[in-house]
């Protein structure tokens, strides 16, 4: 049994639907990458997945609980945690204080949220020599380091990282992608989101959709295969 699975979901805004009976699976430890081009639900899917946007119908199952419609904090503590899209670091706090903002779901355990921060800030040294600077202040590669930090403080089973890539240079992006790749192997699933189809090369399957269904699922090197998909759904030849 998958350790994540969605079945038939549907979900949009006001009255325009965006998932049309979106189903697929998450293995537990695996590293997937759920590719389409801009406007294909790739967004909508984490959302429903983190309880930011409830789902029309269907269901998420995770770890065997029926978890759909659940609110974000139950799923946060659950270990369904969202590095969103654009970052969203708090830029009039500190990187310190972000990362303890990561943290609220074992708040009250210091020792535990000590240990969480080393760990987190072992993956990105950098973010250390920042430890005191507002995070408005940082990088676009620093604020997605730190964001990807911030949801490793909420201890995640399954991580989902929408579009980390975008805006950075490929140096940076490579980082970004080694550190993920290193976060899945120390035990965390992840789910990456991205239209940076470099991704497929640290990921272990990969899922694409369009207009809100899933179109093809395959190993990473499958789809680098089938130049067809690549230009139909991905744009861009890889
Ligand atoms: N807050 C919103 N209100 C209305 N429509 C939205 C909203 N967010 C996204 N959409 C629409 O939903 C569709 C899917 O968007 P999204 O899930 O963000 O796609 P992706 O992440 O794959 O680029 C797009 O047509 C987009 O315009
Ligand atoms: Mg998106």
């Amino acid at each position: 049994m998958p350790l994540l699975e969605i079945d038939e979901l549907s979900a949009g805004y006001g009255s325009l639907p965006v998932l049309q009976g979106l189903s697929f699976g998450i293995e537990e430890g695996e590293t997937a990458v759920l590719l389409g081009l801009n406007g294909a639900g790739k967004t909508t899917t984490v959302l429903c997945l983190t309880g930011l946007l409830k789902p029309w119908s269907g269901r998420i199952t995770f770890d065997g609980t029926d978890v759909t419609g659940w609110d974000p904090r139950k799923l946060v503590s659950k270990g369904l945690v969202l590095v969103p899209e654009g970052r969203h670091v708090f830029p009039e706090f500190t990187v310190a204080q972000n990362l303890r903002m990561g943290a609220w779901p074992h708040r009250r355990d210091r020792a535990r949220t000590k240990e969480i921060t080393e760990v987190a800030v072992e993956y990105f040294p950098r973010l250390r020599e920042r430890w005191t600077q507002l995070a408005g202040t940082l990088s676009g590669g620093e604020q997605q380091m730190l964001a990807i930090a911030r949801g490793l403080m909420a201890r995640p089973r399954i991580l989902f990282i929408d579009e980390s890539s975008l805006g950075l240079s490929p140096k940076l992006i490579k980082t970004v992608f080694e550190v993920v790749k290193q976060i899945n192997t120390d035990g965390t699933t992840v789910l990456m989101v991205e239209q940076n189809a470099g991704a497929i090369a640290i990921a272990d399957r990969a899922l694409v959709m369009q207009m809100g269904t899933l179109v093809y699922e395959g190993s990473g090197g499958d789809i680098l295969d089938h130049s067809e998909i690549r230009e139909a759904y991905l744009g861009t030849p890889a």
